[in-house]
């Protein structure tokens, strides 16, 4: 699966919102830094967070384990599935937020808006 990737913490530079439907096509012609935008593969059987990781990023994290959202992502186009989930209330997994911890790709294409633990509601449910 190919991830496209855009750091939460970028939206407000630009006056951007989550819910823009040219989100990413803003993102691809902003010429962003490497770290807030760009691609990567997801290998079956990965996590997010883990092809992340493999890919040289260093997305925010805790327990690993569906319990902390600090690797929250807002997925805006695709699949991502969400094995292990004790953090996230309902009103969040319904606007597609997920948990890239234990999250696989279920779809041959993802967008996904990462460091959502900056976002104010996430980062009152963190431990
Ligand atoms: Fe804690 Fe994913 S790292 S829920």
């Amino acid at each position: 699966t190919e991830v496209t990737y855009l750091n939460y913490a970028v939206l407000s530079d630009h006056g951007w919102s989550l819910d823009d439907d040219d989100l990413f096509e803003k993102a691809a012609a902003a010429d962003l830094d490497e770290v807030d935008y760009g691609q990567f593969t997801v290998e079956d059987e990965q996590s997010l967070l883990d092809a992340a990781e493999a890919s040289g990023h260093a997305w925010p994290f805790a327990c690993r384990g569906g319990a902390c959202a600090n690797c929250a992502v807002a997925v805006t186009d695709g699949e991502l599935s969400q094995l292990v989930d004790h953090i996230l209330p309902d009103e969040l997994t319904e606007e597609g937020i997920r948990l890239s911890c234990n999250g696989k790709p279920e779809s041959d294409s993802l967008e996904v808006v990462y460091n959502l633990e900056q976002r104010d509601d996430l980062a009152d449910l963190k431990l």
